[in-house]
């Protein structure tokens, strides 16, 4: 990765949504200048949701390059996109609806079926067709949004999965026992760590020791593994999350 992890460290949720919000808008411009497009891949979670419904809003709604943004996610669960578990569903509601996207600048990661392998297979085709930026033969997204979970989870790779260790597909069907949707598909740290920019929102006090373990202790607990190869890291945190750390 180019450099440590690069901390914003912000008051409260309204304050991290408002400095994620404007670091996409400058990641989107600056990718739409040096290459002609902006592509990213959305999280699910509370912590992203604020993010996206801030991005709806002046002024960055107006200033956003949209046109020329394609939009990906980084997980989804195995549920159809009216679901309200889905992914999708709260990003479409938040953001995607708002906003003047071409349908197809939106790929939405089909949960709706039975099969989860297809599913993964499917979009990881779409994602290499779409994203025409490569590292080492992987696509290269300008941006991956991430959440962390307290157990250290991030997109749905979660501690033990054997999707945390996939080197090859870039997308994966896992089973998530511990989660409330155990089906889900999920990018893989290949393909996150491939990316130029990955900005991991983490809020509340709940996710004080994880956000220690990761930043501090680097424990490699899967948000522990982000790790850009030629890319950047970005932690927002509000101060609830970042009570462990040190002044
Ligand atoms: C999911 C997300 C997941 C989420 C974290 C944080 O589909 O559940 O991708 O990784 O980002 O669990 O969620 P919160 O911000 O709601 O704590």
């Amino acid at each position: 990765m180019s450099g440590a992890p690069r901390l914003i460290r912000v008051a409260d949720t309204a304050a991290l949504a408002e400095a994620a919000a404007a670091a996409i808008l400058q990641t989107a411009q600056a990718a739409v200048k040096a290459h002609g497009r902006f592509t990213i891949a959305l999280a699910g979670g509370a912590t992203p949701a604020l993010t996206y419904a801030r991005l709806a809003q002046p002024p960055f709604v107006t200033a956003m390059p949209w046109d020329r943004s394609w939009i990906f996610f980084g997980d989804e669960r195995m549920v159809p996109a009216d679901h309200p578990e889905s992914n999708y569903r709260m990003a479409d509601e938040r953001l995607l609806a708002k906003v003047p996207l071409a349908p197809d600048h939106v790929f939405r990661m089909r949960g709706e079926g039975e099969d989860s392998e297809t599913a993964a297979t499917e979009y990881g085709k779409a994602l290499g067709e779409t994203c025409a930026a490569r590292r080492a033969g992987v696509p290269r997204l300008d941006l991956v949004l991430l959440g962390v979970g307290v157990d250290g989870h991030t997109a749905s790779l979660f501690p033990g999965s054997p999707a945390v260790r996939e080197i090859f597909r870039p997308v994966a069907a896992v089973h998530a026992a511990a989660a409330a949707v155990p089906e889900r598909l999920t990018m893989t740290l290949p393909v996150i760590n491939a990316a130029a920019r990955v900005f991991v929102l983490v809020s509340g006090g709940e996710k004080s020791k994880v956000v220690k373990s990761v930043l501090v202790e680097k424990k490699l607990v899967p948000a522990g593994m982000v790790s850009p190869e030629d890319g950047e890291l970005w932690w927002f945190v509000d101060e609830a999350a970042a009570a462990l750390l040190p002044r």
